[in-house]
């Protein structure tokens, strides 16, 4: 029988509260400490799902020899210095995307997994959906012959305010790091890196970006067309177009959802995902936990290439755009 690994939540907030509910899911999941700013805070959500520990503070919980894995939910700005903290303190670390602010923070996490041999995989939760895992198949196969674009999109009306982390630049708010991510995942997984990019974009009163249109160029003419916002509802939606017919992962195409095929001449068909329960979030978890079994400190399925691939690109349309985290960005582009 496999092992049985205890959880850790670092920072409890909203992503947290999802997760958590879906750790419950699994039966080699013990759940076991949360971290908070506030003992507080901390303690209410242990009782409110059923962890056994709450720490005031980061520092005090990765302390405790008892955790084996840390789910790490703080705002991007501090996922480098939390994924490293925890590091440090061999636990296995799962990181809430974006994985980083750029690919020269995203290098050294890596760089500091290797040399504390723990594992680190970006909580890139959409790779590990039934459905997501389907449509790759589908692109495999070729049975729609070439792909030759992707039009992607993920956007939701921010009801805009200067203090929530989506609007605070100091955080890395925007659309693109924290949902405009998906649709450039969405491209990467299928098309790879792109040779050109070319940006539109749209800031807030605080500076921060609201709205990117990207369009991505590939060396054979293939192209990707993402867009996202935290000004209107989109239909939230993945679209690859091929050769002899298209395929839609459809709205909220980054959770469990299920796909449209169309082969031309043939009738449009519905591929359904089999997720049953829970938010989506467990099966991320469980390959964790699976890779933990088998002893590695990398996923082969959401690789430390795949995370540093998705922030050079989210670099290169973040120099297209301009859009800086000047925190974090210094000495990077200048
Ligand atoms: N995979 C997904 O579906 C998904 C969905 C939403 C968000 N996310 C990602 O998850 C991360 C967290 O998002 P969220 O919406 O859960 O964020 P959130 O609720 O605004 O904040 C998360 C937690 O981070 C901690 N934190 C530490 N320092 C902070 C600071 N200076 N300001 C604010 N919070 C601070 C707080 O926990 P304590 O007060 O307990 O210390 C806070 O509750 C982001 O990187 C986001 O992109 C992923």
């Amino acid at each position: 029988m496999n092992k049985k690994y205890n959880w850790a939540i670092l920072g409890c907030g909203k992503i947290a509260r999802k997760f958590s509910s879906d750790l419950k899911l699994l039966s080699n999941a013990n759940l076991y400490a949360t971290a908070s700013r506030s003992l507080k805070k901390a303690q209410d959500f242990a009782n409110e799902f059923g962890f056994e520990k709450a720490y005031g503070s980061y520092e005090e919980m990765l302390a405790d020899p008892q955790i084996d894995a840390v789910y790490v939910a703080t705002p991007h700005s501090f996922h480098h210095e939390h994924a490293i903290l925890c590091l440090k303190n061999k636990k296995a670390v799962l990181c809430e995307k974006a994985f980083a602010i750029n690919k020269k923070e995203a290098e050294e996490m890596v760089a500091c997994a290797k040399e504390n041999n723990t594992f680190l995989m970006e909580a890139f939760w959409t790779m590990f959906q039934p459905s997501f895992v389907k449509a790759m198949e589908v692109i495999r196969s070729g049975e729609l012959g070439k792909l030759k674009l992707v039009r992607s999109d993920f956007a939701f009306n921010g009801e805009f305010n200067p203090d929530n982390r989506l609007y605070n630049v100091a955080l890395g708010g925007g659309s693109l790091l924290d949902i405009g991510i998906y649709p450039v995942f969405a491209a990467l997984t299928s098309l790879g890196k792109p040779e050109l990019l070319k940006t539109l974009v749209d800031f807030s009163s605080t500076g921060s970006e609201e709205t990117i249109s990207m369009i991505f160029k590939y060396k054979d003419g293939e192209m990707a067309n993402l867009t996202s916002s935290f000004a209107s509802l989109s239909p939230t939606q993945t679209e690859y177009w091929f050769e002899n017919g298209y395929m839609i992962l459809n709205p909220r195409w980054f959770t469990p959802t299920n796909i449209t095929v169309k082969k031309n001449g043939e009738d449009e068909q519905i591929l359904h995902s089999g997720h049953e329960k829970g938010w989506g979030y467990q099966y991320e978890a469980a390959h964790v936990m699976e890779c933990l079994d088998a002893g590695k400190i990398q996923s082969g399925r959401m690789s430390w290439q795949m995370s540093l691939d998705l922030m050079e690109t989210l670099d290169r349309v973040r120099i297209d755009a301009g859009i800086f985290f000047p925190d974090h960005d210094k000495n990077l582009f200048f």
